[in-house]
């Protein structure tokens, strides 16, 4: 058996490697060359390059993000299946990131580093993690490590999801009638979100009007989720405090972006949760096996949900 693999990152010979060793020495071959094999593992691969492989069944994601597959779903014969990175290291490492800049903006860590610039020695106060709600939007298997790692840090945490869910220690409002309940009294709103027709442009100017004046949005989902122009506006006029992002509509982010020159916005290069070739091999590799042996996914992704 072998197995194709696409990826553009720059340590594609380490995932190659990482992958044939946690499937026992099995050939891993480039997705171009096409061939019998029953499963590819890709990340952003084009469509045509799928044209010859005539017994593919089973495509693995290389990262949480699933909106590059869903883009291949109407060119792909439609028994194939797909299935997402779940990776425990991915997800503390979205959890921390946020829990980052989330303590970087609460502990006013920011204006510090401006004050020192100018040697400018003054106090600011901030309030306790226990008064200051955190909304983290999105309850999947990143949101939900970064609620967790929120709550354990002493704020107040309130989720958002697609549907309802009661079995989380935090409230979780669901629906586009919950969105406002859940932001409504956060300092903080963070967007751990698959991209899907609900939620692009979901962090735009209706989402700001609903957010506690002065809020700060955190967004690690994707670029494609927020309007940019909507985000400069409610800084300008004091609607939003600041924000951290972390994904681009465009990426690299444009140099002549409006977004990079604003003091009061974080831009980070799409770093807050990369995928771990050690662990993820292992992780993609079972799944593999489970759906070789009972047809199974633990991680499938759903085309009509769109996650
Ligand atoms: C990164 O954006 C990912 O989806 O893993």
């Amino acid at each position: 058996v072998s197995l194709l693999f696409h990826t553009a990152w720059e340590n594609a010979e380490v995932w190659r490697a990482a992958l044939r060793d946690a499937l026992d020495g099995e050939a891993v071959e480039p997705l171009e060359g096409g061939g019998e094999a029953d499963v590819a593992v890709v990340w952003n691969a084009p469509p045509r390059a799928f044209a010859a492989v005539p017994r593919l069944k089973l495509v693995c994601s290389l990262g949480a993000g699933v909106d590059h597959l869903l883009s291949l779903s109407p060119v792909l014969p439609g028994d194939i299946r797909f299935s997402r990175l779940v990776d425990p290291v991915m997800a503390e490492r979205m959890a921390l990131h946020v829990l980052a800049v989330v303590l970087r903006r609460h502990r006013n860590l920011d204006l510090f580093e401006r004050q020192q610039r100018d040697r400018h020695w003054r106090r600011l106060f901030h309030d306790d993690a226990a008064d200051t709600t955190v909304a983290v939007l999105g309850q999947g298997s990143l949101g939900r490590p970064v609620a967790a790692a929120l709550a354990a840090a002493g704020f107040k945490v309130v989720g958002w999801a697609r549907s309802p869910r009661t079995d989380l220690s935090w409230p979780v409002y669901s629906g586009m009638d919950g969105l406002h309940e859940a932001v409504a009294g956060a300092a903080f709103v963070v967007a751990v979100l698959p991209l899907t027709a609900e939620t692009r442009s979901i962090l735009s100017a209706p989402l700001f009007a609903m957010m506690r004046p002065g809020a700060y949005l955190v967004n690690v989902g994707r670029g494609e989720q927020m309007v940019a122009r909507d985000l400069l506006d409610a800084l300008d006029a004091g609607r939003l405090s600041g924000a951290a992002l972390d994904a681009f509509e465009s990426e690299p982010l444009p140099p002549e972006s409006p977004l990079w020159s604003r003091r009061e916005i974080l831009i980070t290069p799409h770093v807050a949760s990369l995928s771990n070739p050690a662990t993820g091999a292992r992780a993609i590799a079972a799944e593999i096996c489970r759906f070789r042996s009972e047809g199974i996914l633990r991680n499938e992704v759903f085309c009509d949900r769109q996650y």
